[in-house]
Formats: C-alpha cells, structure tokens, sequence
C-alpha cells in the first residue's frame, strides 16, 4: 500500500551529455563515475575568493574524494589538504604534494606512520588530550595545531554533525586549559585553532562558530592561524540552496576585523570544504536493469545496475541526489529507485525519516542509460567496496572534451587475492 508519495523536481544533467555518457560506457562500461576537471577547477577559484581580513589558506578535506588525479588539479589549483587519517596523508605524499601542503586531522592517533609524516613536515592537528600528550612525547618542542568542540554543531542530518556535546571530534571548548598544560609539559607551541562543526552546515551555525572559535584562539598568545573547517552547503537536488560563500566570507572577515579592533590579535583564516569542492563535479552513469511492481496500490521499483556498494550516501544519510533517465520518453513516472544489492535500505528514494519515498522520472525501459547527479563527493571514497562482490566502480576524467580513465574496472583477481584459504 503507498502511504506516501513525495513528488520531487525533475532534474537536469550537471555537465554530462548523452554523447560523453555513452563513450564513457564503451570504455569502461557501466557503472562508472565521471569527474569534470573543469567543474573542480571552479569550484577551486571560488573558495580561493573567499573573502579574509588578514591573510587566508583554503584546505581541501580529501575524505570527500582522494583519488590521486582529483588531488592533483586541486594541488595545482593552489589549494592545501586536509587528510582525516595518516593513510590520507601517505596517499597525498604519494601524489608528490609536499608534507608542508597537507595537515592531519583524525580521530585515530597516526600510529603507524608517526615519524614519515612528521618529518615531511605535515601539520598536525591534535583532536584529544591523548593526542597532544602522544605526540609530545613523540616530538617535543614541536608547533601543533588543536581541534576545538566549540560546543555546538550544526550538519545536514544527526550523522554529519560533529560539534556539540554528542559529538566525540576535537577538544571540548572547556578542557582547552587541560590542553595547554599537557603542550606546555612537552614544549609544544600551540599556533593554530580549529574547528569543524559538520557537513552540510546551517550558515547562521558556521557564523556563531567563528565568534566562539577565536575566542578559544585568544587563550594561545602563540596562535596566528584560526581553521573555521568545511562544511559548506551544496545543493544537489534543484530545490536545495548553495551557501553563498562570498557573503559567509565576507561576515567572517567583519567578525576578524571587530575581533582585531578589539584585541589587536590579527589571525589569518583557513577554512577546508570538501563537499564544496568535489559534490557537482562528479555524476554517477549507470543503467536500469529491471522494473517490477507490488500491485495497483503498492510501487513501481525501479532497480538499478548500481547501490549502496557503489553509493552509500542514500542508504547512510537517506541523502538525496539527482536520478536522470536518459532518454527521450515524453512521458513520467513515479518511481522507488533501488540498488542492486541485497538490502531493502538500498534504496535511493527515501525521506528524512527513513521512508520510502518516489521520485518522478521519465518512463523507463530496462537497459536505460541512468545518471546520479552530486556524485563527485563521499560517493566512491565512502563506497562499501565490494559488498555482495560487486566490483568497485571504474572512474573517468573528462578533460575538456576527453575522457580518460583515472580507475580501472576492478577485476576479479584483484578483489579475491589478498583472501587466503588456509592449508
Ligand atoms: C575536519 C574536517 N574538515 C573538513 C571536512 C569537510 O566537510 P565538508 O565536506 O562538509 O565540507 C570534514 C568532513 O567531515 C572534516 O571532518
């Protein structure tokens, strides 16, 4: 029985066109992930505007996407990295991007790799008192960085908001006097602020963040550099509304400028959006693969050749992204579109609260080819690799009017060879 039926806005391809999507299935097949090259370098020069008061730095959060390729333009581009784990730091290093470029923020203390990060010079960011004590002892007299829990968050839902007393990220804003005891014990020269309060942020939230987060920067006379994090608003679906980052900047850079008045503290700014960077520059292609109904009253499925192995955002965050047919059928329909692996939470068309939702596309055929718009950002860097053994997702860069392959289709041997049958 449909008991809710919520009709969404029919939407247009990002920057693909039936041309590019049927060469990128000849050479790679179907699924396949495209990222426009020039859409990332955009995207680049607008957050490189943002607007400061006494100097800035742009970081790219490459938890979003950190394929080498991706990493490369936005490199050239001028921008720095943030890496939310050592192995996102040792992939950066592996691009030739210099230790000086990146900084490290992770919830997990970087065991393995410690000394080769350190010693290319990465910053690192410290999110516990742990963390500070472990890397003093590691590294005395050092300059650190410290993540801030200012003590509110803000994200597009429950799970992608990282600030406030249910999130574990950073230092809680009244243990930062712990903080400088345990820098002060190891010598350590406390000179960065940051903060991060989630994904998919309220700007009015983002705002009073900053307030609050200088104010933490004030405790530190070594501080000159406050990181407000990423977190930007996209819009994937037509409805949705981008934050405006030039009028965001430009209240942060008022709030540096009275801050400064009022304390003669000038801190250069950074901020580190990855969603901002990558979301629209990437399109999921696949096709439909089958459509069954449940009856007169129940809904008409439309299953794809692709899921949450491939895209977990839907299944994860009931996130919403552009679902295109591609065809010329005059007519629509309404549809629950689902992944093709064996879960019933692999469906794509789900509210807020978890219900099954529909989606008005064109009239489908088995064997159409299907775009997934938004698709550039915690898509096939969050992908569940290899559930139910689907092969992970072949990915293409269109560069200006060339496709070139940037993954190769994940081979059988590759996914079954690091698995070992005991003598
Ligand atoms: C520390 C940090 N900085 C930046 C980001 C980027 O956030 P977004 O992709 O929403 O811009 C994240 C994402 O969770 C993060 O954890």
């Amino acid at each position: 029985m449909t008991t809710q039926t919520n009709v969404k806005h029919m939407e247009s391809l990002n920057f693909l066109t039936p041309e590019t999507i049927s060469k990128a299935i000849t050479l790679v097949g179907s699924p396949a992930y495209v990222y426009c090259r020039k859409t990332i370098e955009q995207r680049c020069s607008e957050v490189s505007a943002f607007p400061s008061a006494f100097g800035f730095n742009a970081r790219y959060a490459l938890k979003a996407n950190p394929h080498l390729a991706i990493l490369k333009i936005i490199e050239a581009m001028g921008l720095h990295f943030d890496a939310s784990s050592e192995y996102e730091v040792m992939r950066c290093l592996h691009a030739g991007i210099p230790g000086e470029k990146i900084q490290l923020t992770s919830q997990q203390f970087p065991n393995k790799h410690l000394t080769e990060i350190i010693n290319a010079g990465v910053l690192f960011n410290a999110c516990s008192l742990r963390q500070i004590e472990s890397f003093g002892k590691a590294f005395p007299g050092s300059n650190i960085s410290i993540r801030v829990n200012p003590g509110t968050g803000s994200g597009s839902n429950r799970k992608t908001n990282v600030g406030g007393p249910s999130a574990s990220f950073g230092i809680w804003h009244e243990h930062t006097n712990q903080a400088a005891e345990i820098a002060a014990k190891h010598n350590l020269n406390i000179t960065r602020i940051h903060s991060h309060i989630g994904s998919g942020s309220d700007p009015d939230v983002w705002k009073a963040v900053t307030e609050m987060t200088l104010a933490q920067a004030d405790k530190f006379p070594s501080v000159h550099t406050v990181n407000l994090g990423g977190g930007f608003k996209v819009a994937r679906m037509s409805a949705e509304k981008s934050t405006n980052l030039q009028e965001v900047g430009e209240f942060v850079k008022s709030v540096f400028t009275q801050h400064a008045q009022n304390t003669g503290k000038q801190y250069k700014l950074e901020i580190e959006p990855g969603t901002y960077l990558s979301a629209n520059c990437g399109s999921l292609i696949c096709h439909v693969d089958d459509i069954s109904n449940t009856g007169k009253d129940g809904y008409t499925f439309l299953k794809l050749n692709t899921g949450m192995d491939t895209i977990t955002r839907p299944a994860l965050y009931a996130a919403d992204h552009p679902i295109i047919i591609i065809n010329n059928s005059s007519e629509t329909q309404d549809y629950v579109v689902c992944g093709h692996c064996c879960e019933s939470g692999d469906v794509f068309t789900v509210d807020e609260s978890d219900t099954l939702t529909t989606a008005t596309l064109n009239k489908a055929e088995i064997g159409d080819p299907v775009v997934i718009e938004g698709a550039g950002a915690y898509c096939a860097s969050m992908s569940l690799k290899n559930y139910n053994s689907f092969p992970t997702t072949p990915q293409l860069l269109l560069d200006k009017d060339t496709l070139k392959i940037i993954q190769q289709p994940q081979s059988l041997t590759n996914m079954l060879s690091p698995e070992i049958i005991p003598e």
